[in-house]
């Protein structure tokens, strides 16, 4: 191996190490992300305001306003600084009236001088207060005398102590001379604009989403096999588009299965016709063993041609509606018993179930009486849950191989020309059931019965 050869190899294993971290990392990140589109565009709205406000909050604080703060608190230093000399230079004023009035008049800062046992021992510090230690630091720069700071005790006033040679100067100034008292006003607007904005946005945003939801409702029912009458394209352009294009694609695929069911129906009519003219033709030729299995046959195919019709005819124009499954199984019981079979029903959960019921009618009942044909005690039993109505009808038959449970679905399939010529049917009833099944967005699957023979199981979304 040349040493490129090594380096190459080198930079393969890295880049595969960082594309597995960011895989990983990817997963991470996608775990704890919201994962409804409302929720996600709120967070695309909020995340960047709250960082933008973060920082601008930050950044003024942290500048404008511990600056203003700091200057206001030094010029309200500077004039008690002031005062303080000036009743060290003129002591000749006994009682400091002059001083007082000037510091009335011109700098809006009542003194007054107490006894040196008036001063305070320090007291705690407000945990956090921009004044305090403003006040403070300058104090300490500017006097460098002992002082106490009270800038809590009134609401708009701050007291200053600080002792002098022979005894204690009181001052108070207003807060809004030492401090940027507005500045609060300026987070709260910026907050109180950003909350307004919010919800503006969160209601837009909802309408937004609305016409997805809706399309999303629309599509699954359409699965299902129910109309949404009240839906129609609305929104945003994309969406209205996504809308038009499902709406084009059902009309197209109910056009296209009508169509063939259509055709269907007019070749097996057709042929019907024709059968009967066989027929008639067939009972001219008179007897014979040969025409009587020719009779035989055309019989057969004139039950075929009629259980396909009664089909084709039958699947058109119902509307889903809200159906009790547990009367409808017991009425599907009751029809078994009528041919002399013992059957059972169990029904768990909720009965209310939204399907076509002349058509879910005709499902369970091929399942039921195939179960009749082949044995001789049923057992039907309905479940539904938050998803799915699962009905499963077992028998204690012969049931079917393995091998041939995906066969018998075929139309015209027939397992039973061995075992029964006379009773068999068409072979058209499991076709019908799961396209029954399918056009309600289930399916059925054919397995082992607990009780010996075949396990039928239809199972459709709620
Ligand atoms: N419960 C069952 N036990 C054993 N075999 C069954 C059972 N159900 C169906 N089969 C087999 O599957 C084949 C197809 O059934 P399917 O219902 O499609 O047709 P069919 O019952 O023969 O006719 P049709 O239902 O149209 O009257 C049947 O011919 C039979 O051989
Ligand atoms: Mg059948």
């Amino acid at each position: 191996m040349t040493t490129l050869d090594v380096g190459i190899a080198r930079l393969r294993s890295a880049a595969v190490h960082v594309s597995d971290g960011w895989t990983r990392f990817n997963r991470t990140f996608k775990s704890f992300m919201p994962k409804g589109l409302y929720a996600r565009s709120l967070l695309i709205i909020i995340a960047p305001m709250v960082i933008l406000q973060s920082v601008v909050a930050f950044v003024f604080m942290e500048r404008h306003w511990n600056l203003v703060t700091q200057n206001l608190s030094a010029a309200v230093v500077q004039d008690i600084a002031a005062l303080a000399d000036m009743v060290k230079t003129f002591p000749q004023d006994a009682d400091h009236k002059d001083v007082k009035r000037i510091a009335q008049d011109r700098l809006g800062l009542v003194i007054d001088f107490l006894p040196i046992s008036d001063m305070p021992p320090p007291g705690p510090k407000p945990f956090f207060s921009l004044l305090d230690q403003a006040l403070s630091v300058e104090v300490r720069k500017q006097i460098g005398r002992p002082f106490w700071i009270d800038t809590v005790g009134r609401s708009n006033l701050v007291e200053i102590r600080i002792q002098l040679d022979n005894s204690v100067l009181r001052v108070f100034a207003k807060r809004s001379a030492a401090y940027a008292s507005n500045s609060e006003i300026f987070l709260l607007w910026m907050v109180g604009t950003s909350l307004v904005l919010l919800t503006v946005a969160i209601l837009f945003l909802r309408n937004q989403i609305r016409p997805i939801l809706s399309l999303a409702d629309a599509a699954e029912s359409f699965g299902k096999g129910r109309e949404a009458p009240n839906f129609r394209p609305r929104g945003a352009r994309e969406v209205r588009r996504a809308a038009q294009a499902f709406l084009e694609m059902k009309i197209r695929i109910e056009r296209a299965l009508e169509q063939r069911t259509a055709m269907l129906a007019g070749v097996s009519h057709d042929l019907r016709t024709m059968l009967t003219r066989f027929k008639l033709e067939l009972a001219l030729l008179g007897d014979g063993p040969e025409v009587e299995a020719l009779k035989k046959d055309t019989d057969e195919m004139n039950a075929m041609l009629e259980a396909y019709l009664a089909f084709a005819r039958g699947d058109s124009g119902e509307q889903s509606a809200p159906t009790d499954m547990a009367v409808f199984l017991d009425e599907l019981k009751t029809d078994a018993e009528r041919h002399g079979h013992n059957a059972s029903v169990t029904f768990h959960g909720y009965p209310i179930v939204t399907v076509r019921s002349a058509a879910f009618k005709r499902c369970l009942g091929n399942l039921v009486s195939n179960a009749a044909r082949f044995a001789d005690s049923i057992n039907i039993t309905g479940h539904r849950d938050h998803r799915w109505l699962t009905v499963t009808v077992d028998d204690d038959g012969p049931g079917i191989p393995q091998s041939m449970r995906e066969e018998v679905f075929k139309p015209f399939l027939r397992l039973d020309d061995a075992r029964n010529q006379d009773e068999g049917g068409t072979g058209l009833g499991l076709a019908i059931a799961r396209d029954i099944a399918r056009s309600h967005g289930g399916d059925i699957m054919l397995g082992d019965s607990p009780m010996g023979g075949l396990r039928a199981t239809v199972r459709v979304p709620v």
